[in-house]
C-alpha cells in the first residue's frame, strides 16, 4: 500500500494559511475632533467599489439593514436610519469616517454598531472577538470612499 506521509502536515500547514488572514478587524486606535476622523485608519485610501460590496454584504457591513443606498435592483432596503444617498454631500469623509466607525460618539443612544468603535466599550464578547473591531481598518476606509462618492 502506498501511504504517503506529510499529507497531515501538508494540510496543517494549508489550513494555518488560510485561517490566519480570517483573523480580521484589528483594532487600530483612533482620536476624533470636532466630530470627525481626520486621517485614514488604514494609512491608505480606501477603494470605492470594495466599499460597495461591503455595504451591502450580510456578513460584513449589512448597513443596507438599516440605510438605503443608490444601488439599482437590490431590494428589501432598510428605512430604520436616514437615507444614505447624498451623503457625500451632507457631510465630509472625516466625518462620514466617524460615523461608521462610532455612531455613538454622535449620539450615544444610536443602535447603529460601531463598526470600530473601541473594544474595550464592549462587553460580555464571546472570547474569540475580543479586543477585535467587526471591520478592519481597510474595511471602514473603503466604505468611507463609497459613501464620500455619493454625491
Ligand atoms: C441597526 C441599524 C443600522 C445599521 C446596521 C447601520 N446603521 Fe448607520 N445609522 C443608523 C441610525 C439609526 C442612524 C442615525 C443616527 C442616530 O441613531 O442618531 C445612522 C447613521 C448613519 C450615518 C450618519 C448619517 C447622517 O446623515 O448623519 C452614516 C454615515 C451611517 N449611518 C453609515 C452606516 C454604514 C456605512 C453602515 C454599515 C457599515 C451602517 N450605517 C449600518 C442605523 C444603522
Amino acid at each position: 500500500m502506498l501511504i504517503f506521509k506529510p499529507y497531515p502536515l501538508l494540510l496543517t500547514v494549508a489550513l494555518s494559511l488560510v485561517v490566519i488572514p480570517l483573523k480580521a478587524a484589528e483594532y487600530v486606535p483612533w482620536t476624533q475632533q470636532n466630530f470627525a476622523i481626520e486621517n485614514s485608519l488604514s494609512g491608505s485610501a480606501g477603494d470605492p467599489d470594495s466599499g460597495l460590496q461591503l455595504v451591502t454584504l450580510k456578513s460584513k457591513g449589512n448597513c443596507i439593514a438599516c440605510h438605503r443606498l443608490p444601488i439599482k435592483d437590490l431590494a428589501f432596503q432598510g428605512t430604520i436610519g436616514p437615507e444614505l444617498t447624498g451623503v457625500g454631500k451632507r457631510l465630509t469623509v472625516p466625518q462620514i469616517r466617524l460615523r461608521v466607525v462610532d455612531e455613538k460618539q454622535i449620539n450615544p443612544y444610536t443602535i447603529m454598531p460601531g463598526y470600530h468603535a473601541d473594544p474595550q466599550r464592549f462587553n460580555r464578547v464571546s472570547e474569540r472577538y475580543r479586543g477585535e473591531a467587526i471591520l478592519s481598518a481597510q474595511e471602514i476606509e473603503d466604505i468611507v470612499a463609497y459613501l464620500g462618492s455619493l454625491k
